[in-house]
């Protein structure tokens, strides 16, 4: 176990930048998808959820499940980034700022990690080949891999949502890079 000093305490509270942003201290609260977004848009409890991690000092929260796509989300109850909630996205980051924090949005794609149906494919597609013990129960054992013209599509969902943030006001937006994530799915 390592024991926090004065020191380092005092790092910790100082600012910093990152990249461009300048944060009030070393304290980013991370992604925990909340449920928050049941019909998919975020709700006052989302909202309040991040106004009070503001309001309690952190210099930035995160938004998780930032879905880039309406089948990038793996879960039919979160959001996806679309201009069609840049209202109640921007309400979301201007409570956080008025708290005095930043706020950063989560993009993610879930890859073969899927549960629910994809709407706009037949089946669930992922960077390869893939068996989907999630998908499996519901009769979709499978993720296809993708062709080179849907990564491109992929890609321009990133930074199609990564502009529905920043347009909403949000200061920051990381890509999801982890293990159920569609960007760094092994085959
Ligand atoms: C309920 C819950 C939901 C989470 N949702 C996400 C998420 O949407 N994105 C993500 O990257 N990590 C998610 N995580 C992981 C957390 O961000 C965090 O990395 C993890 O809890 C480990 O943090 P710790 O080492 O401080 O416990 C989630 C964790 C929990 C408990």
């Amino acid at each position: 176990m390592t024991t926090m000093t004065v020191e380092g305490l005092e790092v910790l509270a100082s600012p910093t930048a990152l990249g461009p942003i300048i944060l009030k201290n070393r304290v980013i609260k991370s992604a925990t998808f909340e449920g928050k977004t049941p019909e998919g848009h975020p709700t006052k409890a989302l909202i309040e959820f991040h106004a009070e991690f503001a309001r309690g000092g952190v210099a930035m929260t995160t938004v998780g499940c930032c879905n880039v796509s309406v089948d990038a989300r793996n879960l039919d109850n979160q959001m996806y980034l679309h201009s069609g909630l840049h209202q109640s996205l921007k309400e979301l980051s201007d409570e956080v700022h008025s708290a005095g924090a930043k706020i950063s949005a989560q993009l993610t794609h879930c890859g073969f990690f899927k549960q629910n149906k994809p709407r706009s494919t037949r089946f669930t597609l992922a960077p390869s080949f893939h068996f989907n013990k999630l998908g499996a129960p519901n009769g979709r054992p499978f993720a296809i891999g993708m062709s080179h013209k849907q990564i491109q599509g992929l890609l321009s969902d990133y930074c199609g949502a990564a502009e529905v943030a920043v347009k909403a006001g949000f200061d920051c937006v990381e890509i999801q890079m982890e293990w159920f994530n569609g960007c760094d799915q092994p085959s």
